[in-house]
């Protein structure tokens, strides 16, 4: 059931309404879309909607998000990037359970208990203190062994945070700035998420990760959008649960980046091509005044094919007064710290698992104790693509096999692509909270089959 590309308008995710200053209340339950024209999709979203409503959070301003839970499963939410307390970073095993009971309903997997797991019964305050600078964060499911199937089914939105650095800089904004969370899925021909897994264990068809052959972008199909012939700030996502991207406008011209996963860049950086893995945001300016009035601008994927090498379409459509600008200098990101020691983390494939040190993860295996307030070296080794994500922590990569990064690797990140056999340094910074955090590959496949492992910030 696959759409012609480029036909579907894009969608712009709601922007989510406080019902009182500082408190937002969003519901993940069951709801039915339109994603493949003429037919309905049960999706799983916050809110109903896939992609969720986006949080704008101001650098400073506390926020707390209730989190209701009306499907049929348990939930963890997860905010991607943020400097979050541990009692609401989405820990795996701190539940959100249904109110009433979530054993079995509607056929769905029965829920599997885990040694110290928590129970907020149906729902939970999760608090941010958004101390952070702005940066274009998202928040996603994080259940133990359930992340990619409720991933895949809709659980995922957008968190902006926004700041006065930021708002001082003439950049592309309102219509003007896109998140575009881009993601691949696969259907069945009653237009339903197919998705390749009984309820326990992954197929072992499927050790690589998922990947579908419908891109999606804010959850439509190859979609269109009209655009000035001026400058737009693109907020990509890749929420992909496995399928890494390297993203190119056709017929030709570049990005500006501006931003990375964990906020500005000093100065901007120009790129012909962006690699993004599950998990990496690049925020970028694309200047559409550099293409012809009535032509098409196409966003693809180098590293696919066929039908899943197209990503989404823009049609300049008019010329239009443009007063924005990027800046020579953007922002001060915070200087590089002097790191007080280096620990390896192995990223592998031992027998049928994939494992961190050896280990098949179980909540609570702490693999490290860095200090708050200090930075380390991780050297982050790998046998496959891993993409390294790790909470709390922001990091710069240092060097890719000895050597300096990719110019895409610039700024402070929250996630980095180890590529099959390489050896990447980040110099990470453990600042905000004390507590227990995770780091994972981002896979989300091989995150369910246990590729991650616990730190404690002392
Ligand atoms: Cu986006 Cu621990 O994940
Ligand atoms: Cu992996």
């Amino acid at each position: 059931p696959m759409p012609a590309p480029f036909t579907v308008p894009l969608p712009i995710p709601r922007v989510a309404r406080p019902v009182s200053p500082g408190l937002y209340e969003v519901t993940q339950r069951v709801a039915r879309v339109e994603i493949l024209p003429g037919l309905r999709t049960e999706v799983w979203g916050y809110d109903g909607t896939f992609p969720g409503p986006t949080f704008e959070l101001r650098r400073g301003e506390p926020a707390t998000i209730r989190v209701r839970n009306e499907l049929p499963v348990p939930t963890s939410t997860h905010l991607h990037g943020g400097v979050t307390p541990p009692d609401s970073d989405g820990y795996p095993t701190d539940l959100v359970v249904p109110a009433g009971g979530h054993s079995g309903h509607g056929g769905h997997a029965a829920h599997m208990t885990h040694p110290g797991e928590v129970h907020h019964e149906g729902a939970k305050d999760y608090r941010y203190p958004v101390g952070q600078r702005a940066a274009t964060l998202w928040y996603h499911d994080h259940r133990m062994d359930y992340t990619a199937p409720a991933v895949w089914q809709g659980l995922a939105g957008f968190a902006l945070v926004r700041d006065e650095e930021e708002d001082a800089l003439p950049l592309p904004g309102g219509e003007r700035e896109l998140p575009l969370m881009i993601c691949d899925r696969s259907f069945a021909a009653d237009g339903s998420f197919r998705y390749p897994r009984t309820h326990e264990g992954h197929d072992s068809d499927y050790m690589e990760g998922v990947e579908g052959d419908v891109i999606l972008v804010n959850g439509a199909p190859w979609p269109v959008h009209e655009v000035t012939a001026t400058r737009h700030r693109l907020r990509l996502l890749n929420a992909s649960n496995a399928r890494r991207l390297r993203l190119r406008l056709a017929p030709g011209g570049g990005f500006t980046q501006i931003g990375s996963d964990s906020g500005l860049l000093a100065a901007p950086v120009r790129h012909d091509t962006l690699p993004m893995a599950p998990g990496e945001r690049q925020d970028v300016v694309v200047d559409f005044s550099a293409y012809p009035v009535g032509s098409t601008v196409t966003l693809v994927n180098t590293l696919a094919d066929g039908p899943a090498g197209n990503v989404m379409r823009f049609v300049v459509a008019r010329r239009a007064k443009d007063d924005s600008a990027v800046p020579k200098t953007l922002s001060r990101p915070p200087e590089r710290p002097v790191p007080v020691t280096t620990r390896s983390f192995d990223f592998r494939r031992t027998g049928q698992s994939w494992t961190v040190n050896g280990r098949v993860y179980r909540p609570g295996d702490l693999l490290a104790r860095p200090r708050l307030g200090t930075a380390e070296v991780w050297r982050l080794t790998s046998d496959f693509h891993h993409p390294v994500h790790l909470h709390l922590a922001h990091f710069l990569v240092l060097a890719r096999n000895g050597r300096p990064p990719a110019a895409t690797d610039a700024g402070w990140k929250d996630t980095v692509d180890v590529r099959p056999y390489e050896v990447v340094d980040v110099l990470a910074r453990f600042e905000g909270y004390r507590g227990r955090y995770m780091l994972h590959c981002h896979n989300l496949e091989h995150e369910d089959m246990a590729m991650m492992a616990d730190f404690e910030v002392v």
